[in-house]
């Protein structure tokens, strides 16, 4: 993973992270308690990058130091004053905790599947206790129909269908205000970025060239990203 994070700022600028970023929140912002964000597990593509500069005040959680020094140079080169709206927490969530209780958005992306059942509960039981009443959270996980849910990723404990998903957010106090499934297609740039990344690390471990090939199309052979996103509202 070292050398897919060394070569992602090549391939990923902060303006290009910023166009590509959807925001679930839009169409619902007349009816937030305040546009403050927690993201638990931001990594360096977060949507603070695009709310801090319009002044809210964030919490990035992240257990990997180096994602969340990424983050904040990418605030920084974006604004000082975004960078310093931002509380960067470095640990395990739900071990570390935030320090305010009153967001009113929340972000879980693209971490769930990497937690069990009983920890994806835990999870979304302590997230809500850093929320305002009605504050709005989005999920995001791989689906039960992505190929990598099959055992080929030994990380991944669960994924989450539609109903899962929402009977997970439901009885932890969030009424649902949207869910989908999709296909990530992936960008040229993707695919480009993969490339560099697979022969950077067949170089580093002696693939041979058609070894190297062989390892790259497997990967992309892997099909399209299924992900299961939901847009949830705090109950209480
Ligand atoms: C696949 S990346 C997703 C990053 C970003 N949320 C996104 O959607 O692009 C997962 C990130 O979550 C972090 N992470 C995974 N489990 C975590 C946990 N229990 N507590 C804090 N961070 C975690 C990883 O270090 C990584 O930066």
């Amino acid at each position: 993973m070292e050398l897919h994070w060394e070569l992602y700022p090549q391939y990923y600028s902060t303006q290009t992270l910023l166009s590509e970023l959807e925001d679930p929140f839009y169409d619902h912002l007349d009816d937030v308690p305040n546009k403050d964000i927690i993201d638990v597990g931001c990594g360096q593509r977060s949507l603070i990058l695009k709310y801090a500069p319009l002044g809210s005040r964030c919490t990035a959680i992240d257990v990997n130091k180096e994602q969340l020094n990424a983050l904040k140079n990418r605030l920084e080169s974006l604004s000082v004053d975004a960078a310093q709206r931002v509380d960067l927490i470095s640990g395990v969530f739900p071990i570390v905790r935030p320090g305010r209780v009153d967001h009113g958005l929340a972000i879980i992306s693209d971490i769930f599947h990497f937690m069990d059942e009983s920890e994806q509960r835990e999870a979304l039981d302590v997230v809500k206790r850093f929320l305002s009443p009605r504050a709005l959270l989005y999920i995001k996980a791989h689906s039960t129909k992505h190929i990598a849910s099959s055992g080929i990723d030994s990380r991944i404990k669960r994924c989450l269908s539609m109903p899962g998903m929402q009977e997970l957010a439901d009885t932890s106090g969030f009424d649902c205000l949207r869910i989908e499934e999709v296909d990530e297609r992936r960008t040229a740039n993707d695919e480009s970025f993969i490339r560099a990344w697979r022969r950077r690390v067949m170089e580093e471990t002696d693939g041979s060239p058609s070894q190297v090939e062989e390892e790259i199309e497997d990967y992309l052979a892997l099909g399209p990203l299924i992900t299961t996103w939901g847009l949830f509202r705090n109950r209480s």
